[in-house]
């Protein structure tokens, strides 16, 4: 499966969303999942997030691991998302912090 990570948090681009064949992204408040049980690896929506916050569940960097557990948990809980929205708004300045996990809205 693919892994939606930290550059995410408070962007939101949703780029990714209009990618994706099986419509596996599922939106909260300041970020969106990937639900483990749907993804098909096809690898589409990785070259489409402009903040690079995808990758496959092997390549997640050693310091975003717990966002794994993050996606397969979250992803049972919100609503899928199948068209692209505007991003958050102050989303280009959000993109430019590293460290922004504990500002993820559940
Ligand atoms: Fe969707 Fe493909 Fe990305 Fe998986 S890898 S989330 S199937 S676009
Ligand atoms: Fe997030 Fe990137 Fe998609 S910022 S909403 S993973 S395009």
């Amino acid at each position: 499966t693919y892994v939606v990570t930290e550059a995410c948090v408070k962007c939101k681009y949703t780029d990714c969303v209009d990618v994706c064949p099986v419509d596996c992204f599922c939106e909260g408040p300041n970020f969106l999942v990937i639900d483990p049980d749907e993804c098909i690896d096809c690898t589409l929506c990785v070259a489409e997030c402009p903040v690079e916050a995808i990758y496959a569940e092997d390549d997640v960097p050693d310091d975003q691991q717990e966002f794994i557990a993050i996606n397969a948990e979250l992803s049972k809980q919100w609503k899928p998302i199948i068209e692209r929205k505007d991003a958050l708004s102050d989303a280009e300045e959000w993109a430019k912090v590293k460290e922004k996990r504990h500002l993820l809205e559940r």
